[in-house]
């Protein structure tokens, strides 16, 4: 069966934990969009693990495949195997001939466009790991596929017709000199060539791409048990997002099918769990209708300093910032953080049919006297239960309050062990709200990083 993984709001709530507490019983742990812009925690047996491209699979030793709706940039890959190979593990990663690369340009285009939009200050807020650009060129058929990488001279084609448009594009439409650039070999198609073609005979040699549809067919076939580990969330999908404020994939679980070459039917016969975080966080640009504090350059409008917070709302701001380590895992950004967005989840539940879900971080918002939740949201006079379609309108929303007791610290390792009955009564009605609005059981919730610290009501496989 499979068990598919989705982010149920702005990425980072926890999905690498989880899929790492489940992972237990998977034998092949798939990505199945995005790249190296995901940052993915695992802690196992104290240790930490950050992971941008592999899935979260590699720590347990399963089976890891980056699917077809992937975006891989090679460089990133294997320093993370190596990393991982150093640090004692022992990797099997598998990647999609289908799968697309993201090359130097990718990134150095990612950036212009970035500081492009940023004199008008309408900058996305991207990871800068080139994904838009490498999507571009996907969607208008110039993309360099994995599988191209093994054929030096298909490679080499692809090369010659993307590199002189990428050249113009960068001195003709945004008029700067390549000999200027950081890294004019991004631009230089022998360079490239070299580089990447290397790439290739290192993904020969160690046997790692497959034509992942039938490499995952037929591992079902033989019963194994498929995760499918999405990365971002269903608010920065591309389609079901706060667009432009979004990456260029789809996280929502049908990129599940598109992105491994699975049909619906196989993803629709296992279980969706939607990972929530207990509050809210975002990196980068856009909307926040439930935003407590805000931080400079991404949160719209906003001139406060989170070092000196003004307001109680800018203070529980620092502290819940604080309280959840809520900084990049890659980038080390600070992360804007609010209250839960129960419009939000409303939506993300239709769109990826959540048969279960996982709420992480009930230990972070220990210690408050209340705990607030933006149960609806007023628009033009109007109630709404769900997210509008356009950004402006999302903007112009205001949220409504619903006010929850707090719960008191506990030593959350003892709770863990001892189950879902050990939660702070106020913490279980928080949960239980959650379900009622949302429709779908709590399985796991979250009450500190590390792998014995989920309390595990129901495993979906
Ligand atoms: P992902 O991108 O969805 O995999 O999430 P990230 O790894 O980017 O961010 C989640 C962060 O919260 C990581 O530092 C995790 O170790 C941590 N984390 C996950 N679940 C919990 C939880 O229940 N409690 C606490 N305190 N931290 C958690
Ligand atoms: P995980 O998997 C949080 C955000 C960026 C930016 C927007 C577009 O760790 O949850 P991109 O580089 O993808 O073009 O950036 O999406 N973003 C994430 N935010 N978690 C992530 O991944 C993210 N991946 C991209 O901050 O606003
Ligand atoms: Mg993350």
């Amino acid at each position: 069966m499979t068990v598919t993984i989705v982010g149920s709001q702005l990425g980072d709530e926890g999905k690498g934990g989880i899929v790492d507490v489940y992972g237990e019983e998977a034998d092949v742990v798939v990505r199945y969009q995005g790249g190296d812009n995901a940052g993915h925690t695992v802690v196992h047996e104290g240790t930490e693990y950050k992971l941008s491209l592999v899935p979260s699979g590699a720590i347990r030793g399963k089976v890891n495949v980056l699917g077809n709706g992937c975006v891989v940039n090679p460089r990133t890959l294997f320093d993370e195997l190596d990393t991982l190979r150093e640090r004692g593990l022992d990797p099997d990663v598998r990647v999609a001939e289908r799968a697309h690369v993201i090359l130097p340009y990718h990134r150095l285009l990612d950036g212009i466009e970035e500081d492009v939009k940023s004199e008008d200050d309408d900058e996305i807020g991207t990871t800068g790991r080139g994904i838009g650009p490498t999507y571009e060129d996907k969607a208008g058929r110039r993309g360099v596929r994995v599988g191209d990488l093994l054929d030096a001279d298909v490679l080499r084609e692809r090369l010659e017709y993307a590199v002189p448009q990428k050249r113009a594009l960068v001195e003709d439409v945004y008029g700067l000199d390549i000999d200027d650039l950081e890294d004019p070999d991004a631009l230089d198609l022998e360079a490239l060539y070299d580089e990447f073609a290397g790439y290739g005979e290192r993904l020969a040699e160690e046997d790692m791409t497959v034509n992942a549809g039938d490499y995952l067919a037929s591992a079902m076939d033989d019963g194994a048990n498929v995760m499918f580990e999405g990365a971002q969330g269903t608010v920065l999908d591309i389609d079901h997002g706060n667009y432009p404020f979004v990456t260029s994939s789809n996280p929502t679980a049908g990129g599940a099918c598109t992105g491994s070459g699975l049909s619906p039917a196989v993803v629709g016969d296992g279980e969706v769990v939607g990972i929530v975080k207990a509050y809210l966080s975002r990196v980068g640009s856009g909307p926040m209708p439930t935003e407590l504090g805000g931080v400079p350059g991404d949160t719209p409008d906003y001139d406060g300093d989170p070092e000196n917070p003004r307001t109680e709302r800018e203070e529980l701001a620092v502290h819940i910032r604080e309280a959840g380590g809520e900084y990049g895992t890659v980038t080390g950004r600070p992360r804007r953080v609010g209250w839960l967005d129960v419009p939000m989840l409303r939506h993300a539940a239709r769109v990826n049919g959540f048969t279960g879900l996982a709420v992480n971080h009930v230990d972070t918002l220990a210690g408050l006297d209340e705990v607030k939740v933006g149960h609806t949201y007023t628009l033009d006079g109007e109630e709404l239960e769900t997210m509008p379609a356009t950004t402006e309108q999302w903007a112009d929303c205001e949220a409504e309050f619903r006010t929850f007791e707090g719960w008191a610290e506990r030593d959350w390792a003892e709770v863990a062990e001892q189950g879902y009955e050990a939660l702070p009564e106020n913490a279980r009605t928080y949960l239980e709200y959650l379900e009622d609005e949302l429709d779908a059981a709590v399985y796991a919730v979250g009450v500190g990083p590390g792998r014995s610290e989920t309390i595990v009501r129901e495993n979906p496989f």
